[in-house]
């Protein structure tokens, strides 16, 4: 997957592309990056690539006509169109189906907004699909780019090892994830689970995905209303509780 990142501040993403899974997946060329400053586009000496806004209002706007040439330039020379999002917080909602999509693009530009946003005709034209990380307002979109290349880096095929493996994580099969435990054997005053000290995989498994239904039904009941339980996991959950604190005696 090729990323793009359109942005007045590329610096922000040092560390990001650097560490952890997301630097190991660009270092080992699983994923490439690489950003645009739109002040290179702009159309006069000074870099300005914002101005005040028509009708009047605080702040400025970014304006289509840099940000344009900027989007156009990212995808010169390449043989494949770039998949456009401005990360927005009047776009869809950023969930795991939507990551599940953009997954299967080869190429994806991101634009960052900052100040009051970007000229909406730019939108218009370049067909954009708008997407917001949750309903609040940050002061860029830089922080939403990184969480939307974060979790689409991951799950690119040879990201994670086999240790980290993404099939259990929460949303993947539309529940929460199952509570998780380390050593030692009692902290803080708890015992972890008993079933997962058996070494019986079975009984394990089936106490994990009774955890994941009841913790989605429990925490996201919105979530769980949309599970079409099967009759398996009804029985399950009637015949394995809802994990509770264990208190060392
Ligand atoms: C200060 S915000 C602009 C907010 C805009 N005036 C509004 O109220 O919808 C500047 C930029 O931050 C980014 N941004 C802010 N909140 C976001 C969110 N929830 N999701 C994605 N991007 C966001 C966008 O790129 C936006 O253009």
């Amino acid at each position: 997957m090729n990323l793009k990142v359109v942005t007045l501040f590329a610096n922000m993403f040092s560390a990001f592309i650097n560490e952890g899974v997301v630097g190991r997946a660009f270092q080992n060329h699983l994923a490439s990056i690489s950003f645009l400053n739109p002040r290179d586009y702009a159309d006069n000496a000074y870099g300005q690539i914002d101005d005040r806004p028509y009708g009047g209002g605080p702040g400025m706007v970014m304006q289509a006509g840099p940000l344009n040439q900027c989007i156009e330039a990212a995808s010169k020379g390449c043989s494949e169109t770039y998949y456009n999002i401005y990360l927005s917080p009047r776009g869809r909602l950023l969930e795991q189906q939507v990551i599940d999509e953009l997954s299967e693009k080869k190429n994806i530009l991101l634009l960052c907004g900052r100040y009051e946003g970007v000229d909406e005709r730019l939108i218009a034209h370049q067909q954009m699909d708008e997407i917001s990380i949750g309903d609040y307002v940050l002061s860029g979109g830089e922080p939403a780019a990184m969480v939307l290349i974060d979790a689409l880096v991951r799950q690119l095929p040879g990201v994670l090892g086999h240790t980290e493996s993404v099939g259990q994580d929460s949303f993947i099969a539309g529940l929460l994830d199952c509570p998780h435990f380390t050593r030692p054997e009692c902290v803080l005053g708890q015992k972890v689970p008993k079933v997962l000290l058996s070494g019986d995989h079975q009984r394990i498994d089936n106490w994990r995905q009774a955890q994941s239904l009841w913790a989605t039904k429990r925490r996201r009941p919105d979530l769980f209303a949309k599970i079409e339980l099967s009759a398996e996991q009804q029985q399950l959950m009637q015949r394995i509780p809802e994990y509770s604190v264990a208190p060392e005696e």
